[in-house]
């Protein structure tokens, strides 16, 4: 669906052609016009949600907080073209080892070993969406850290409704326990989920660098505290 680079091209193609033959053109404000009827739906659809911003479009050449512009989040990386390619069902052996091995190789263990942090500031940060968001002012990390919007995909606690994206996480710690073993799966599933599971949809938090080692430390007190709401 995200196949920006010869999207722009055509519609730049289209443009060229346009100017050239004298057609009719519709000027869109942004740099090239366009003819939306030589368009085919799916061009049309494509082009007024990501190109045409004077129309309330997305505008992917805005520029973004950690550098760049919208249009190059969209790039996949090698990893996501390979999940793409297969729409994320299981990748062959062959694949998937070489996935699992190049996400265990970014993972990252905190200096003396996997700690359980402050339970509340984690229940916050599994809560929180904010940071490198697209659309608003740039988010000030300073003032408030980046979220892991765990609960857009997981319900975690019964104190508060989350998505089913992934599995159902309440209870977490009082089930499994807090086990090294259990400890590591649950801070590699949240560095990097590729390690288990090949083409997942749950990002890799800290591979991509937007959990640092206590937003990670206290989302894991979060799901292993017996404090926490997730384990009464
Ligand atoms: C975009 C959706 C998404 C988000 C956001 C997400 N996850 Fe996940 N998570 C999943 C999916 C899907 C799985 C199941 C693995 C699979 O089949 O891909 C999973 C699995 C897990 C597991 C393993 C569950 C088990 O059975 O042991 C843990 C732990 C986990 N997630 C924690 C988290 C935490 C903590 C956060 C927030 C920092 C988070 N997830 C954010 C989608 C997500």
């Amino acid at each position: 669906m995200f196949k920006k680079t010869p999207m722009a091209a055509g519609v730049a193609a289209f443009a060229t052609l346009l100017f050239a033959g004298g057609s009719a053109v519709a000027d869109t404000g942004n740099g090239y016009a366009v003819d939306y009827t030589a368009m085919t739906p799916h061009e049309l659809a494509e082009y007024l949600i990501f190109e045409a911003n004077d129309g309330g479009g997305f505008n992917l050449s805005q520029e973004m907080q950690e550098g760049g512009t919208a249009r190059d989040r969209m790039q996949q990386d090698e990893l996501q073209i390979a999940c793409s390619l297969i729409d994320n069902a299981d990748p062959d052996p062959e694949t998937a080892a070489a996935i699992r091995e190049a996400a265990g190789e970014s993972i990252v263990y905190p200096e003396g070993g996997i700690q359980l942090g402050d339970w509340e500031r984690g229940r916050e940060l599994a809560w929180s969406g904010f940071g490198y968001r697209v659309g608003h002012n740039y988010d000030d990390h300073d003032a408030r850290p980046v979220g892991g919007t765990c609960y857009n995909c997981h319900q975690m606690a019964t104190d508060r409704t989350g998505g089913n994206v992934g599995p159902n996480l309440t209870g977490y710690g009082k089930t499994r326990g807090t086990s090294e073993a259990v400890l590591k799966y649950a801070y590699d599933m949240i560095y990097n989920p590729h390690v288990y599971f090949p083409c997942t949809h749950m990002p890799r938090f800290g591979a991509s660098g937007f959990l640092d080692d206590e937003s990670i430390a206290d989302i894991m007190a979060y799901m292993f505290d017996p404090e926490s709401p997730v384990n009464e």
